[in-house]
């Protein structure tokens, strides 16, 4: 790699980040934030592009979810949780679906900065600037409430610390216990609407069973009752990046401390950009959301400047073009990481390329959407003979009513009932539960065409 050193991405054009009005403020968070330790240490990382190296290869599959935009108004110990656990049956259904290791990734502990699609908002015919994500400026409609904070960095690092701990608690603490968690879809699966998916629930109650009858029980094996969960953000707002990023003694080479894994987003990959310039020197795995503007010429660029040696693990890019799209940009660009010979994992957003706006006026997601974009980017993959190797969802463990649609049907009607994002609809728990179900049924298929295609 060419010379790289954290602050470079200041020469660089940047786009999508705050003009901030006092530069003694801002100099002054970024000095405290320089001083604070870490979130994260460099063997995760590199245990966490290990573990996708595996996925490049179809010897594992990637889960990253969660939400949207993480809030200091909605931050609590349930939240985490009720997030968490979804995570962990969604993965337990995907590992039985699958028949590998579920590499779990939450958007969590950092996911505070969002990209707009415009700088201004306009309500009742008064102009202000958007709304940019807690970490940046406050969602009420005022003035005020949209200059951005510098102070806010530190209250964003307070409560991604805070969170990460309970997260590693969790990991580690017995709450992952593998029975536990196979309950609480039990649960799920014994409500009417969701009866549909009791089968396959069933069949992992026979696998446990069978296994705790071999002798694999979890008091006896602690990896029955912990699990490896990693975390995960846009790295947008680079002032924060930057002020976390840290030589690592071990390998000499530098560490975005403020996650385990940072993506750039689909307006942030100029590939002369400051966001690229920033991530392409820091050694996290990198996820680069691809949609249907990417050129084949951008992301050659974009895969050798990220990727310079060519590591499995380390890039992950993560389609999202829209249910109905997906046929029209991936086969192309599926070409173009097989002229380059690129190490990839491909992994699936079906939340961002299928945003509407609802009757009622909401802004939502079809379940039917989301699902039909899942199904196409499987397809496509079985097709090209290439690996489907992961999902990235806009979640939270919550019953919200946010995405339209799922077993338990929220209609246009009911998003008003409990819409409680800072930004994009997310699935709720039931919802988020369902896609698994349905994305194991994928993958079961994704395995034995493989097998055949095999003998
Ligand atoms: C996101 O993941 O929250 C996001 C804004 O996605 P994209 O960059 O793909 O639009
Ligand atoms: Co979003």
């Amino acid at each position: 790699m060419t010379e790289w050193h954290k602050s470079d991405w200041r020469n660089k054009p940047r786009v999508q980040m705050p003009e901030y009005l006092d530069m003694d403020a801002l100099a002054a968070a970024e000095a405290q934030l320089a001083q604070y330790p870490p979130l994260v240490f460099a063997g995760e990382a590199r245990t966490l592009r290990d573990e996708l190296a595996a996925v490049s290869r179809g010897e594992a599959f990637l889960l990253q979810g969660g939400d949207c935009a993480e809030s200091f108004g909605e931050f609590g110990a349930d939240l985490i949780r009720d997030t968490f656990k979804v995570m962990l049956q969604m993965a337990m259904v995907l590992t039985y679906g699958a028949k590998v290791p579920v590499v779990k990734v939450g958007r969590m502990a950092g996911q505070f900065a969002k990209p707009r699609s415009a700088p201004t908002e306009v309500k009742d015919g008064v102009e202000l600037p958007s709304y940019r994500g807690d970490i940046i400026n406050d969602l009420d409609f005022t003035p005020e409430a949209r200059i951005p904070n510098p102070e806010k960095m530190l209250k964003a690092y307070t409560q991604a610390a805070a969170t990460l701990n309970l997260l590693r608690a969790f990991s580690k603490g017995g709450f992952a216990n593998i029975h536990q968690v196979h309950a609480w879809t039990l649960g799920f699966t014994e409500k009417d609407e969701a009866q549909k998916y009791r089968a396959m629930a069933e069949r992992i109650s026979d696998a446990l069973d069978f296994m705790e009858t071999a002798g694999l029980t979890s008091e006896k094996n602690h990896e029955l009752s912990s699990v490896d969960f990693y975390t995960s953000h846009e790295a947008l707002l680079l002032e924060y990046e930057e002020a976390l990023t840290r030589v690592d003694s071990t390998s000499g080479k530098w560490l975005a401390g403020s996650g385990h894994m940072i993506w750039i987003g689909d307006r942030t990959r100029q590939p002369d950009g400051a966001h690229v310039e920033f991530c392409r020197g820091v050694q996290n795995p990198i996820g680069l959301k691809c949609g249907p503007t990417t050129t084949a010429d951008d992301l050659k660029v974009l895969m050798n400047k990220l990727n310079p040696e060519n590591e499995a693990g380390r890039l992950t890019l993560i389609a999202r073009f829209g249910a109905g799209q997906v046929a029209d940009h991936l086969p192309r660009l599926i070409k173009t990481v097989q002229q380059e010979g690129a190490n990839v994992v491909w992994s699936c957003d079906p939340m961002h390329g299928n945003t509407i706006k609802s009757a009622s006026g909401y802004k939502t997601r079809p379940f039917e959407s989301v699902l039909r974009e899942v199904q196409e980017f499987f397809a496509i993959h079985r097709a090209e003979g290439t690996i489907p190797g992961g999902v990235h969802f806009e979640m939270t463990g919550k019953d919200v009513t946010e995405c339209t649609g799922g077993v338990r049907a929220v209609t246009d009607e009911d998003l008003g009932s409990r819409y409680h994002t800072a930004c994009d609809p997310r699935l709720n728990a039931s919802q988020a539960l369902e896609l698994a179900f349905l994305v194991a049924e994928e993958l079961g298929t994704t395995a034995s065409s493989r097998q055949a295609a095999a003998v």
